[in-house]
């Protein structure tokens, strides 16, 4: 692992990633950063390792704004940057959207992901490049939807039901051909649904927590009783590291967090949290809009359903456990609460992406360097 390729490492998972990756003592390598810097790609969220590792730093990271579709673009990248490992994280990432409009999920999910697989699959039998490694990350959601018993396997069935879970599966058949055809150097992970610092507030749990600190409905969908498998995002991060050091090539690794619950328990978790870091009493934006309200959970509003909606996910982990000696280390409890206090404390990070102006100011300040 000399070079790293991180695609998509300006968004929720990969930026947290990147901080995992430069914490780690036994990584000496480099890190590109290469995304297109969609609504989802938020720089501030690296700023702290651009200071450090950059290159008024260590000279060990560097930021690439490219679009994985861009064939050209990432050839270029990849020859002039030597790289040995491709971590794949850039994708559109949000079911809701992929429902609203398929087509960029189509375009980023395969034919990015298409793109970089041809272009590792020359450029490493171009040049001899000893360990190379493309990691795909995936999602549990390409093995569909399960009852009120049973898991997902690294064997089930692949049964995607929207089009972003649809198009992730269309991206994890083209990994696994690679592999088969070519031989390419590959593993493959499908995790759970992930939470944490940096999340981009559409989906559940930051929606959630933003939407009670300003006194907003909190859109419960359908009963609230679909069921997500939460893991903490350094616990993924963990997984994943695992996985490119010891992972076996050509395998595909489950990665859950062991903490199912039902939507509305979480949302209703979420406000018992807000209520005992910052009571609704001492909440300024409430108190001047809505004095009525006295309770978070008042907020809470069933909506209609997701089309299609998916009713269970829930993730068997244990060949990671096995094999890699993995197992997630942050409970859901410590985790949403670690979550909700960084919400708190990172106003600055939060406003900007709440009002859109980090778009702005990646501008400015990308212009700039
Ligand atoms: P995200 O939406 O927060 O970030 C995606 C990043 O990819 C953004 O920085 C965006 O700018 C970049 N990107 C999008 N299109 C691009 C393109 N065409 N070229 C280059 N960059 C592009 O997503 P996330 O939640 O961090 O998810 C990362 C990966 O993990 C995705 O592949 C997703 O399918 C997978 N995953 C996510 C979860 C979850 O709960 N969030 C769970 C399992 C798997
Ligand atoms: P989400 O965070 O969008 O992740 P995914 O659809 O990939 O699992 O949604 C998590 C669950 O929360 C899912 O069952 C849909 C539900 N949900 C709501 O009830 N309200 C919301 O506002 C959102 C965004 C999601």
């Amino acid at each position: 692992m000399k070079n790293v390729l991180v695609t998509g490492g300006a968004g929720f998972i990969g930026s947290n990633f990147i901080h995992y990756l430069f914490k780690q003592k036994d990584f000496q390598g480099n890190v590109i950063n290469l995304d297109k810097l969609t609504y989802a790609g938020n720089l501030e969220s690296l700023e702290a390792i651009d200071k450090t590792y950059g290159e008024k730093g260590q000279g060990r990271y560097l930021f690439h704004r490219a679009d994985i579709c861009d064939y050209e673009a990432i050839e270029a990248i990849f020859r002039s940057r030597r790289v040995d490992t491709v971590i794949h994280f850039a994708a559109e990432s949000h079911v809701d959207r992929s429902i609203h409009g398929p087509k960029d999920f189509i375009h980023t999910n395969i034919i990015g992901t298409f793109n970089l697989l041809e272009i590792a699959r020359q450029q490493w039998s171009n040049e001899k490049i000893d360990n190379a490694l493309f990691h795909h990350i995936s999602t549990d959601e390409v093995y569909g939807s399960l009852g009120e018993t049973g898991y997902f396997y690294e064997n089930t069935p692949y049964d995607p039901r929207s089009p972003y879970s649809a198009a992730k599966a269309s991206s994890d058949h083209l990994v696994k051909a690679y592999y088969h055809t070519y031989g390419l150097p590959i593993t493959l992970s499908n995790c759970s649904n992930n939470y944490g610092p940096y999340q981009f507030p559409e989906k559940l749990i930051p929606l959630i927590i933003l939407n009670a600190l300003e006194g907003k409905p909190l859109p419960v969908y359908g009963d609230g009783l679909n069921v997500r498998d939460w893991l903490y995002v350094e616990d993924h991060c963990s997984a994943i590291y695992a996985i490119i050091r010891r992972g076996r090539r050509g395998e595909t690794y489950n990665i859950g967090g062991e903490s199912e619950r039902t939507n509305i328990t979480v949302v209703n978790r979420i406000c018992e949290i807000l209520e005992a870091l910052y009571p609704i009493k001492k909440n300024p934006i409430i108190q001047k809009a809505n004095p009525d309200i006295a309770d978070y959970k008042q907020l809470i509003t069933h909506v209609k359903d997701r089309p299609g909606h998916d009713r269970r996910y829930a993730i068997h982990c244990g060949k990671i456990k096995e094999e890699l000696n993995w197992r997630p280390s942050v409970s859901f409890e410590d985790g949403l609460r670690e979550t909700v206090r960084w919400s708190l404390e990172n106003t600055r990070w939060i406003n900007h992406v709440r009002s859109g102006q980090y778009q702005k100011w990646i501008e400015k300040n990308y212009q700039k360097r």
